[in-house]
């Protein structure tokens, strides 16, 4: 076999059992100082009470329509593996909009990207919108962040029909 083949087929089959080891389920209140730590490792800035506030209200109420997801080793038991998270929730009429998922924060640790678990969060809160009874998501990515794009692009996201509109407020 040619070896570019058979290394690209070696590379998918790990990506598999990367993505099948890892478990996605609702965020716990334990999981709260590793979203902290990975949110301040990705983004270099630590902000514990935005994240405190986020648990309260994404993680805790309106369960129906609002989403705070994480993904962990599936072979760690110890509540201590959370390998990524993403957040998302039901928006309903805003500027006319009918009801779709939002997902408005997603970040994988560094050393375990590419490995489907990105993938794997944004699977889980799709299945978790569509139970929810919508059929449309959205997302805001800032032009020039490639990374993103790329990952949101790669699960089937497209321009949507909305512009976004800003001023300096002086
Ligand atoms: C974007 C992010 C969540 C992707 O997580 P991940 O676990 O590495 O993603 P996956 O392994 O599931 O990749 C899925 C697809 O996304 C695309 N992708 C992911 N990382 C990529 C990269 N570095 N370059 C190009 N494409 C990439 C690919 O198409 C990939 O599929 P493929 O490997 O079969 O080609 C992760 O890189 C991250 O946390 N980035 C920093 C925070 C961020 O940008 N968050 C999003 C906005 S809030």
């Amino acid at each position: 076999m040619d070896s570019a083949v058979s290394n690209a087929k070696t590379e998918r089959v790990a990506k598999a059992d990367a993505a099948d080891a890892v478990r996605v389920r609702r965020v716990r209140a334990a999981d709260v100082p590793h979203v902290i730590d990975l949110d301040a490792h990705v983004t270099k800035i630590a902000k514990a009470a935005y994240w405190n506030d986020i648990f309260r209200r994404y993680g805790r109420q309106r369960l129906n329509e609002r989403f705070f997801l994480v993904a962990e080793d599936g072979a760690q038991r110890s509540g201590s593996g959370v390998l990524g998270f993403i957040i998302g929730e039901i928006r309903a009429w805003e500027f006319g909009s009918t009801p779709c998922g939002w997902v408005f924060a997603l970040s994988v640790e560094p050393r375990a990207r590419l490995a489907g678990i990105g993938s794997a969060l944004f699977a889980a809160i799709s299945e978790e919108f569509k139970k929810a009874g919508v059929n449309k998501m959205r997302t805001m990515v800032a032009r020039d962040s490639m990374l993103p794009l790329q990952f949101f692009r790669s699960e089937g996201m497209m321009a949507g029909p909305y512009l976004q509109l800003e001023k300096d407020l002086e």
